[in-house]
């Protein structure tokens, strides 16, 4: 098998524009990587990639894509290759955090989210192992889990959220065991609570600063993760340091899953 490939590297991120995918473009960016920021908002993807090549990239190209959509997907897969070659790493990470309660969800709700959150990443994972295959390039692959893959949120109506977290940690294992041969490496990523537009999403925002400072109380780090602290966790799955990591979940949670509720 050949060895992981050193220098530049490209390293595909979606959901880039923003939030954990952004801080993980910037932390690629400073090892001198070869990046490719997707995102469905252009003009935040166009912005992560200029501050990428003020921290160090090599290289950086946006990429206007919704990973809803096979046409574009692999269109931009398509672009990328062309550009900046055959991907060594993919951070599979748009994801969109609405719901409600099961009995009240619209199908066109449940659609949008499992479409987004778990059609998207397995759209990105095919057309970067296709990639991958074609270079024999023995890359790495993320993809964003959450705790809510694994045990249910206190504040409810989480369910079609969690059912996709809970998917996306079901196909890293798969994937990890079918391409492992390839020396590609699958991984989930597993943030905690952390400070993004989409943590607070579902609430008014009337409201954030006090709930900011009940689930900054709830952790056990007694704090929120900044979008760099699971961008470093990111960084290290998707570099030489994590060689004989596949198939598994970095929690970066603050603490969160380690924690029961209840107070005895
Ligand atoms: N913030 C948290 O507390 C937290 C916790 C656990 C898991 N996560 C997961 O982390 C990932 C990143 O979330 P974040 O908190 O950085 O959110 P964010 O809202 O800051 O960023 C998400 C990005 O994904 C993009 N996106 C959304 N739908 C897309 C689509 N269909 N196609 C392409 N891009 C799309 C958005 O435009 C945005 O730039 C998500 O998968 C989320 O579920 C977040």
């Amino acid at each position: 098998m050949p060895p992981e490939s050193a220098g530049p590297r490209t390293i595909v991120v979606t959901g880039g524009g923003s939030g954990i995918g952004r801080a993980a473009v910037l932390a690629c960016a400073k090892r001198g990587d070869r990046l490719a920021v997707l995102d469905k908002n252009g003009d935040a993807a166009r912005e992560a990639a200029k501050g990428a090549l003020q921290c160090g990239a090599t290289a950086a190209i946006s990429l206007d894509c919704n990973v809803q959509s096979e046409d574009q997907v692999a269109g931009a897969f398509a672009s990328i290759v062309q550009q900046l070659g055959a991907p060594y790493g993919l951070f599979a990470n748009a994801g969109i955090d609405t719901g409600g309660p099961i009995h009240e969800l619209p199908l066109a709700t449940w659609r949008l989210v499992m479409d987004t959150n778990l059609t998207g990443v397995f759209l990105c994972c095919k057309y970067a192992l296709r990639a991958m295959l074609a270079a024999a390039v023995p890359g790495s692959i993320v993809c964003t889990s959450s705790p809510t893959g694994f045990v249910a949120l206190a504040a409810g109506g989480a369910g079609v959220y969690s059912a996709t977290k809970a998917g996306i940690s079901a196909l890293v294992r798969c994937m990890a065991i079918d391409y492992a041969r390839y020396g590609i490496r699958i991984n989930a990523l597993v943030p905690g609570a952390t400070e993004t537009p989409l943590m607070w999403n579902n609430v008014p925002p009337e409201n954030v600063g006090r709930m900011r400072t009940q689930v900054s109380s709830e952790i056990p780090l007694g704090r929120l993760a900044e979008p760099e602290d699971p961008a470093k966790a990111v960084a290290w799955l998707l570099s030489d340091e994590a060689s004989y990591v596949t198939g598994s979940h970095l929690v970066c949670d603050g603490g969160i899953l380690a924690k029961a509720c209840i107070s005895v």
